[in-house]
């Protein structure tokens, strides 16, 4: 089938469905293209929440559709591609969440979004990296234990010095992996673009940036800044946007590793089959999506 046609096949389907395609900046530039919104965790949280559609065609990784099944649980959520999934929040189960809160009884529990239905379950609130910080400070405690993401946790840790951040070791296995010698070069090549990065990368390379956000605040940080060139320090999904968003300017990769391989994993022709074949539908336990959603909504509350 050409694209085209394709094209022309998912919207037809996504109207007859009541449908939404929602999709992750990480995504392809395919499915990025015919999505109905494009965003980061938050963004995708809160369109998911407020949707009237009667399926959500989630473009991303497990934990994001999982998300939205939670809010709505009422709602066809389908996961276009059944093995796109997170190694981050792979990184924590809620039965080593038990044990940790045993040891650490007087913490709050904080999960990042990237974590998984159950690990929801066991904690007090839920964040993601554009409201970590509003999160953070909205709680009383000043023991917190972050869960699952010690790069995130770092960055809090540094912006929030009132608060004990119990760390966890999780990370992701794209931004992690980059190393300061690289992002060095890349700064002596392109001495006038800013650095704009990720708080999933390392404390060591945050503290090089010249502005840490998250995907979204990366994105909105390039379209309204007076400069004209930026290294970027995140997933490189996010070029389309940024060029779309400012053909006039210039963005380099601040690496050329900066490629998250589940995120690439949903094409066109995923959506057109999640669509044709309702696959794969996300199903969770009416407990879980219960003791979940507390901590999902208390975010969307603190962070409108
Ligand atoms: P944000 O969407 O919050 O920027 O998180 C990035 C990410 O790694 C998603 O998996
Ligand atoms: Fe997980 Fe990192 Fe990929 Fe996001 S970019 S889905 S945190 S591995």
């Amino acid at each position: 089938m050409d694209k085209q046609t394709m094209v022309r096949n998912i919207n037809r389907m996504k109207a007859e469905q009541n449908a939404v395609i929602v999709a992750h900046s990480y995504q392809v530039d395919d499915v990025q293209e015919i999505a109905d919104i494009v965003g980061d965790s938050f963004a995708l949280s809160q369109y998911c929440s407020a949707s009237a559609a009667d399926t959500i065609v989630f473009c991303g990784v497990h934990f994001m559709a999982e998300s939205a099944k939670i809010l709505s649980p009422e709602k066809t959520v389908l996961l276009p591609e059944i093995n796109a999934g997170c190694p981050m929040a792979d990184m924590v189960t809620a039965e080593a969440l038990r044990e940790a809160k045993k040891k650490y009884p007087q913490a709050a529990v904080v999960c990042y979004i990237n974590s998984s239905a159950e690990v929801k379950a066991e904690c007090d609130i839920c964040c993601t990296s554009s409201n970590a910080l509003a999160v953070i400070r909205s709680i009383d405690k000043k023991d917190i234990l972050f869960v699952p993401d010690k790069n995130l946790g770092s960055y809090v840790a540094k912006m929030c010095p009132e608060k004990n951040i119990i760390f966890w070791e999780g990370y992701c296995i794209t931004h992690h992996k980059i190393r300061k010698n690289e992002v060095l070069a890349s700064k002596e090549l392109h001495p006038d673009a800013l650095l704009l990065v990720h708080p999933e990368c390392q404390p060591e390379i945050q503290e090089l940036a010249d502005y840490v956000g998250s995907t979204k605040q990366i994105i909105d940080y390039a379209k309204n800044s007076d400069h004209d060139k930026f290294i970027i320090g995140t997933e490189m999904g996010v070029l389309y946007q940024l060029k779309n968003d400012s053909p006039h300017k210039t963005f380099y990769m601040m690496s050329t590793g900066l490629i998250c391989p589940n995120m690439k994993k949903t094409s066109l022709q995923s959506v057109h089959d999640a669509l044709a074949l309702k696959r794969y539908e996300i199903n969770l336990e009416k407990d879980i999506i219960e003791r979940a959603s507390h901590s999902l909504s208390r975010m969307l509350e603190v962070a409108k």
